[in-house]
């Protein structure tokens, strides 16, 4: 079964937006998207955010303009969802569907110029299947947002912290917990769908390359501007780009 993340919408929102990594993510992710889609122009673009949570994204998409349709498994999300929206001062253009991704039919809901989905990927048992179905609502002209869990940034980051019966059990824990995906995957492997879906990689980013594998000596305070700043310079380069924790790919139809 894919993961509802009810029950741990919270925690999701504290752990990660809550902190540093939320902040790199987001600061990545919108660089690459301003760079590659034209956010800022008059026209409204009908976006899909799959399996979008809270509405991080949604939200900052919605605020530009834009018209969001958020789809999410998990009713605790979709609630939080609502209350932040209506803590904005300006209504959103934001239609929360609680449907899983698989559920979604371009009858419905027609189609999209943009679609994310991100952190989503690595939470279904059959990511291949349900992201080529889910290009069927992408318009020809459209791009594809997709930030998945790299699997092998997972084992570095298992080395470098001495983890090794866990990467000798092939990343397999004794019992999954909370917010470690359960099916991450291999860059190579999202590559060559994306080959076989007809799309380009137009932008391929590493989210999270230094931050997670920071040893700051004993007395040292972390510049965070500075880290942030060397955090997207280096989510471009190899071979930064492939110890990412994850993985930010913007495909268009070749
Ligand atoms: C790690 S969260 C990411 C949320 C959001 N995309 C973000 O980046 O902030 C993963 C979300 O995917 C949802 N999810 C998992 N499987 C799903 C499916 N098959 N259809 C729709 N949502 C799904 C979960 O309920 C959860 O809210």
């Amino acid at each position: 079964m894919d993961k509802n993340f009810d029950k741990l919408a919270n925690k999701f929102a504290k752990n990660i937006y809550g902190s540093l990594k939320g902040e790199i993510r987001s600061r990545v992710l919108l660089r690459d998207l301003f760079e590659h889609i034209d956010l800022q122009s008059d026209t409204k673009l009908r976006i899909l955010d799959a399996g979008g949570g809270f509405g991080y994204l949604s939200q900052k998409l919605a605020k530009l303009g834009h018209k969001v349709v958020l789809c999410d498994i998990s009713s605790q999300m979709l609630e939080l969802a609502q209350q932040q929206i209506e803590e904005h001062n300006e209504p959103l253009d934001i239609e929360l569907v609680h449907s899983s991704i698989q559920e979604l039919t371009q009858q419905e809901f027609g189609k999209f110029d943009v679609i994310l989905c991100h952190a989503v990927a690595e939470w279904l048992v059959d990511a291949e299947n349900t992201l080529q179905n889910l290009l069927k609502l992408l318009k020809p002209d459209g791009a594809f947002s997709l930030m998945f869990y790299n699997k092998e940034a997972q084992r570095f980051h298992s080395l470098v912290s001495g983890n090794f019966e866990y990467v000798e059990a092939g990343l397999k824990a004794k019992k999954t917990v909370g917010l470690t995906p359960e099916y991450p995957l291999y860059i190579e492997q999202v590559t060559s769908w994306f080959t076989a879906w007809k799309l380009n990689v137009v932008c391929k980013s590493g989210v999270r390359v230094i931050n997670d594998y920071m040893k700051p000596y004993p007395d040292q305070e972390i510049n965070v501007d500075k880290l942030m700043q060397m955090e997207l310079t280096y989510s471009r380069n190899q071979p930064y780009i492939s110890i990412g924790r994850y993985v930010h790919f913007i495909g268009k139809f070749a």
